[in-house]
């Protein structure tokens, strides 16, 4: 197997469209196509969310083989990250590009002062669910009919805070 050469940076206006293309095939598929270039176009403007995107390496602009849609609550009491939208291209699965775009969301969240991530995922998702349990996260609630009203979600979190300073407890 030949693993890719990628980087990770910030998303750029010219990447919405390959960003919602991802999300058609790999995310929404059988539910209809609802993050449309303009709304991920809206996301990579919104100064409370961040939208990264993996690139194949050597590359110039696009390329895009994976991203990540995080918002970040705008209420001041409430310090938790939403992860809205991630995939990573088929072709290039197992490659850790997943692993690398999340612990690029997870350190920027640290960093802002937010101890929570969460998401949502499809209940039938194993290999989301297999992929975040990898990561530490914890399945909270299974919720009926989340998806378009027809398919059954879980909602995942992750609190960073316990998970650094389980870290340095066992680093130091
Ligand atoms: C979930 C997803 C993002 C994982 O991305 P990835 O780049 O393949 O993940 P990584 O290579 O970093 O995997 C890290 C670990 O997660 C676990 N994992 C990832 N995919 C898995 C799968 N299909 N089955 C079981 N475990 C899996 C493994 O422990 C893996 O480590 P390993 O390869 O050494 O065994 C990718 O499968 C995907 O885009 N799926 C479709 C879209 C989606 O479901 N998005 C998330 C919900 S919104």
């Amino acid at each position: 197997v030949t693993r890719s050469a990628f980087l990770i940076e910030l998303a750029r206006g010219a990447d919405a469209l390959a960003i919602a293309e991802l999300s058609r095939d790999s995310i929404e598929h059988g539910l209809g196509w609802r993050w449309t270039r303009d709304r991920v176009m809206s996301c990579i403007r919104d100064q409370s969310t961040n939208v990264i995107v993996a690139r194949r390496t050597p590359s110039a602009a696009g390329n895009v083989i994976g991203f990540g849609i995080m918002r970040y609550q705008q209420r001041s009491d409430d310090e938790t990250a939403h992860l809205l939208l991630f995939a990573v291209a088929p072709a290039h699965r197992r490659e850790g590009i997943g692993s690398a775009l999340l612990a690029w969301l997870e350190t920027t969240a640290l960093t802002a002062g937010t101890g929570v991530i969460c998401l949502e995922a499809r209940l039938a998702n194993g290999e989301a669910r297999a992929f975040y349990r990898h990561h530490g996260y914890c399945e909270r609630a299974q919720v009926r009919a989340m998806y378009r009203g027809v398919e059954d979600g879980i909602r995942i979190a992750k609190d960073l805070w316990v998970n650094a300073s389980a870290a340095s407890r066992t680093s130091s």
